[in-house]
Parts: structure tokens; sequence; C-alpha cells
């Protein structure tokens, strides 16, 4: 059982840790977020150093209101950066773009509209130059790989939640972006549910190669699904608190992880470090 020993990785070393800059993805540099409140400025993330390899997926941890949703959201270019810097693939963002797909918990859709005009909202915007029907075929690929080929029609509406989760799902892929940011997009799924998405998200994942982050509150989705947990600390001022590398092979089924001997060595390491 010396897993925790080997993967464990102090916060000393978490400040320093750095890949290639060729292999990088993402990379946040001494990142900082200040919201201004009736009673002060509140420092909500400081010295946030984060690096993330093309092609990674990676699940992050943290309690509530440590600054996750914050995070991702100044990833995507929503929410102002106070100061430090994020670059995607070399270049600091400057707001949010199509190399940057988000997925919400919920997936706000426009209710009247059907699947198929939701998905290709996106998709115009991004496809200008495409025509009508190479922009609906892009649309319709992803609707089906998302299992909602019966659906392209039905009105968000009246879609169930799971069902609008897959064209919000559907939607992010559509637009083909370098990565995928996604903020605990499970979370109010039913876990057959979650289970069927995860599997969906992890096929496409894998197959458009694209680099994935992902919030999650649940340990075991977090371990299932990553390259790396990052574990934030709790705010203020949070930070990356330790890192794990989860080296199971892929493709990689429940069964198989829950079997696996190092699975509870990983997921004691997560719940102690919550519990701290
Ligand atoms: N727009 C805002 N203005 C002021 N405080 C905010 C704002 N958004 C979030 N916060 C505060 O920042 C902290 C982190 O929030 P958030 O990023 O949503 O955390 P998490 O996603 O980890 O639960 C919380 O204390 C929250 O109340
Ligand atoms: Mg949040």
């Amino acid at each position: 059982m010396s897993i925790i020993a080997g993967h464990k990785i102090t916060k000393n070393l978490i400040e320093n840790i750095s890949f290639p800059s060729n292999e990088v993805m993402l990379d946040l540099k001494d990142l900082k977020k200040v919201y201004p409140t009736p009673k002060g400025d509140y420092v909500v993330l400081e010295h946030l150093n984060l690096q993330i390899r093309k092609e990674e997926f990676v699940t992050i941890i943290g309690h509530s209101g440590c600054g996750k949703t914050t995070m991702l959201s100044m990833i995507a270019g929503l929410n102002p950066i106070s100061d430090g810097s994020i670059s995607v693939l070399g270049k600091p963002i400057k707001g949010p773009g199509p190399d940057r797909g988000v997925i919400f918990q919920s997936p706000s859709l426009m209710p009247w509209m059907t699947s198929l005009q939701n998905v290709l909202l996106g998709v115009n915007q991004v496809f200008p130059h495409a025509t009508k029907a190479q922009r609906k075929d892009i649309a319709k690929y992803y609707l089906q790989k998302v299992g909602l080929e019966d659906a392209f029609h039905k009105k968000a509406s009246e879609l169930s939640q799971g069902m609008q989760q897959r064209v919000g799902i559907a939607r992010a892929f559509a637009i083909k972006p370098k990565v995928l940011l996604l903020d605990e997009p499970f979370g109010m799924l039913d876990s057959l549910t979650r289970g069927e998405l995860q599997d969906i998200l992890i096929e496409i994942w894998n197959k458009e190669k694209i680099t994935a982050v992902m919030i999650t509150h649940d340990v075991d989705e977090a371990i299932f699904l990553a390259d790396r947990v990052v574990m934030m600390t709790s705010g203020p001022k949070a930070k990356i608190g330790d890192i794990l590398d989860i080296n199971f092979d892929r493709p990689r089924t429940r069964k198989s992880v829950l079997e696996h001997d190092d699975y509870y060595t990983y997921r004691k390491h997560l719940i102690d470090f919550l519990e701290h």
C-alpha cells in the first residue's frame, strides 16, 4: 500500500509542478480572484497555480464555496481575473471563446426551441462558413452520440432533466472546443442517468481528443473519470491543495475500477483531504 506515498504530492511540489510547454493546454499562473462585498474585498482564490496537459481529463474537488465555480468561470472567460493569468496553448485568454466549451449543472437551453435548434445555436456561431446542411449534420451527429436521435425535433421544455443535459453535452461538443469545462454537470441527475452520461462523456472525450476539466462533489465520479484529481483548499484564499494521479488503464469500466486494488487507497486519500 505504498501508493499514497508514491502519489502524494506535497504543497511545495505542487507550486513547482510544471510540464514541457508543448504539452500544456491550460496554464493557470498565480491566479487571484477578489469579489468586492459590502463588508470589503473577499479574496476567494490566491496564488492558484495549475497546469493541465493536452487531452488530459482532470476532475476538481473541494468544499462547497471554496471557489471551484469561480475558477472554472474564469477559465471560460466569463468572470474577470483579478491577478495572475490563464493561458490556452500559451496564449492568455481575453474573454470567452469557441476554444472553450462549458457545461453547467443545468444546461440552460432555450425552452421553446427543439434539441436540434439548441445545438445549432452554437454550431451556427462557430461555423458560419459551413453550409446549412453541414451545420445540421454536425448538430445531428452529436445529438445522436448522446442518444437523442429520436428527439431532434422535441422542444427542450418537453425533455426530462437527463435529456436536457444530453443536449447540453451535444451542444458543447458540437462547437469542437479544445477544452471542455464542466461544472457539476451530473449533480442533479439520478445515479443511473449519471452513470450513462459519464460513459457517453468519456466516449466522446476519448474520440475527440479534447482536454476536460470537470468539477464534481462525487469522489467516485472524480476517480472514475480522471487522469488526475485536483483538490482545492477551503477558502478564503483557496488554491490547489493536492493532486492525485489516477493510474487506471483506459478504457475503464465501473467494475474494473471498483475491483482494482488501488481504488480504495485513492478514495481514502480524497476523503482524508476533504475531512481535514
Ligand atoms: N459574484 C459574486 N460576488 C461575491 N461573492 C461571490 C460571487 N460569486 C461567488 N461568490 C463567493 O465566492 C465563494 C466561492 O464561490 P463559488 O466559486 O461558487 O464556490 P464553489 O463552486 O466551490 O462552491 C463563495 O463564498 C461565494 O459566496
Ligand atoms: Mg460551484
